[in-house]
């Protein structure tokens, strides 16, 4: 039995806040953001539109893709470093809106990476025939924990939910393999303090330019193909020089590499998953494409999978 994506879905809020916005807020500018993180505009969530609620419209969308209801669901992972409260977690609340009455429900906790982490767990409870469905969502509001008075974060992120099915696929199609990691003597580079980010952003890049290649290469070589086999490289969104890093050892052209963070800044766990579902949506991933997704985070973290997009029925 092989796990693979019967259906994806993403959402993001409607406010969108430029750099020249931000140029009001801090001392920076629209060509400092540009040239150091590729990121034009970010979204920005309302004051009452939390987490569960971003999570919530892209479940919606991605549940209407994979043509099932919420009650046909036996588990829900939410990856998510930003939820309303403690708990119920997010993956609770959504079980509730959803109706998705059979199913187990719970947090995923491993910052950017976090959507990986979720894909790869739902992976195993598929495969080993425990589980059907499993609801694996990305989703964040880091506009509440964002410290709006330092340039040096408050620049790079932004708000936003993926969502994506998963179950069996056909023979052929879906994970051929995986990687995951933690590095925790990373954990003064990018962490929470005083309920705020915080980072050390050259920390954080030579750990990132290193990790996404090395673990794009790795889930290739795992599956037993070649860079050459790659059709598509989903990475995620942090900064566009980092993911030109992974591009770059993949040797694929630009316009095999999903590309969003000019739209929505990095929305942490969010990201893979919003730009996965919009390279499908816009068919520029279709069925029979070898797609490598990579993620890293604060942890530090990171994880990738090597899949064959598509259901094969
Ligand atoms: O999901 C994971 C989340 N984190 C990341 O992915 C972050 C990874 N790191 C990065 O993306 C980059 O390190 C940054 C975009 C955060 C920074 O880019 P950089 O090229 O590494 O810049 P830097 O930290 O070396 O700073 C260069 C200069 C500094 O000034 P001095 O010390 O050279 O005078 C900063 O103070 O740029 C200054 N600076 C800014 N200037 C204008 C830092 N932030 C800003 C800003 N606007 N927003």
């Amino acid at each position: 039995m092989t796990a693979g994506i019967l259906g994806l879905g993403h959402y993001v809020p409607e406010r969108i806040m430029t750099n020249k916005d931000l140029e009001k807020i801090v001392e920076t500018s629209d060509e400092w953001i540009q040239s150091r993180t590729g990121i034009e505009t970010r979204h920005i969530a309302s004051e009452n539109e939390e987490t569960s609620d971003l999570a919530y419209e892209a479940s919606v969308r991605a549940l209407s893709d994979a043509g099932i209801d919420g009650e046909a669901l036996d588990l829900i992972l939410v990856a998510t470093i930003t939820g309303d409260m403690a708990f119920p977690s997010v993956a609770c609340q959504l079980q509730k809106r959803l109706g998705a009455t059979k199913a187990a429900a719970m947090d995923v906790g491993a910052a950017c990476a976090g959507f990986m982490y979720g894909m790869i767990t739902a992976a195993q409870f598929i495969e080993n025939g425990g589980y059907e469905k499993v609801l694996v969502v990305g989703a964040e509001k880091l506009s509440k924990i964002t410290d709006w008075t330092d340039r040096n974060t408050c620049v790079l992120f932004g708000d936003g939910a993926g969502a994506c099915v998963m179950g069996q696929v056909a023979e052929g199609y879906g994970i051929k393999s995986f990687e995951l990691g933690a590095d925790g003597t990373g954990d003064t580079a990018l962490y929470q303090e005083n309920e705020l980010i915080r980072m050390n952003g050259r920390e954080v890049f030579k750990f990132a330019v290193r990790q996404m290649p090395e673990s794009s290469e790795n889930v290739v070589l795992k599956a037993g193909l070649t860079k050459d086999d790659v059709d598509f490289l989903v990475p995620h969104q942090a900064n566009v020089r980092i993911m030109e890093a992974a591009r770059t050892r993949l040797d694929i052209p630009k316009e095999k590499m999903a590309y969003s963070i000019n739209k929505y800044g990095n929305t942490s766990a969010a990201s893979i998953p919003i730009a996965l579902s919009e390279e499908v949506q816009n068919n520029k991933i279709t069925s029979g494409d070898n797609v490598v997704l990579v993620g890293f985070g604060g942890g530090l973290t990171w994880g990738a999978v090597l899949l064959t997009y598509g259901r094969g029925d």
